[in-house]
């Protein structure tokens, strides 16, 4: 969700006022994700790089997401929307990670649409981690190294439960991955708007989907095989 500072900055405001609006597109996103009827979203709000930013930009971002959890409870909930963290979670304050996990426990078993806020988030930390782990796994005798597959290392990690990445879009005219799932984007469509992220709303949204309809998926297939595997 690129661009929040610039598109501040550009009006002459402090940058954390770019993240605030940044969170009503947040808001729009979600809805009209939900109304498409996309089985899952993820957002890059938190970055395990992002802890170097100023302590008052951190502050603003952390209080921006405590509120988003309060204040968006009842239309999660009401609408179906199971809501989860990819991440670092233990290292974000008490007063976000205490309502974002009672969010978190209360819609687990909602099913029309995974919201997934990457916080204190990074695809290589993740790589890592899911590697040690079944590192750990085999040295205890409980994993046979040969039985780490593609599939095996896919559902250990925190994404696990999410249905496969088809879309990433990346705003502001940014055009490089900066550690967003990175495993998980192997065949991932790109969608590069210079849209700054506050900007950016349901239309985007759609635009961004249409985009990824009108693209031939061929994960190193040739064309011929792909029309005849469709009959
Ligand atoms: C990157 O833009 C954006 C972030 C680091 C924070 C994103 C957070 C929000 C949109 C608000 C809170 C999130 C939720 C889920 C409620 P940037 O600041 O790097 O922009 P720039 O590239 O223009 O400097």
């Amino acid at each position: 969700m690129d661009g929040n500072g610039r598109w501040a900055q550009r009006r002459g405001l402090a940058r954390v006022e770019g993240h605030r609006k940044g969170a009503v597109a947040v808001r729009e996103v979600v809805r009209a994700s939900r109304e498409v009827g996309l089985r899952a979203l993820t957002l890059y709000a938190f970055s395990s790089q992002n802890w170097q930013r100023p302590a008052d930009e951190v502050a603003t971002l952390m209080q921006l997401l405590r509120d988003y959890v309060i204040e968006e409870r009842a239309e999660i909930m009401d609408n179906a929307i199971r809501l989860i963290a990819i991440g670092d979670v233990d290292r974000l304050p008490d007063f976000v990670r205490e309502p974002l996990e009672t969010l978190m426990r209360d819609s687990a078993g909602n099913r029309a649409m995974t919201l997934c806020l990457a916080l204190s988030y990074g695809g290589r930390e993740s790589i890592l981690s899911t590697t040690r782990a079944l590192c750990d796994m085999a040295a205890r005798g409980t994993l046979k190294p040969e039985d780490i597959t593609e599939d095996r290392f896919s559902s250990a990690l925190q994404t696990g439960g999410l249905p496969q990445l088809d879309l990433l879009i990346r705003t502001s005219g940014e055009e490089r991955l900066s550690n967003f799932l990175l495993w998980e984007s192997a065949y991932a469509e790109f969608y590069f708007t210079d849209t700054f992220w506050p900007e950016f709303g349901r239309d985007d949204l759609l635009g961004a989907l249409e985009s990824y309809h009108g693209r031939e998926r061929r994960f190193g297939r040739t064309t011929e095989q792909i029309l005849r595997s469709h009959g």
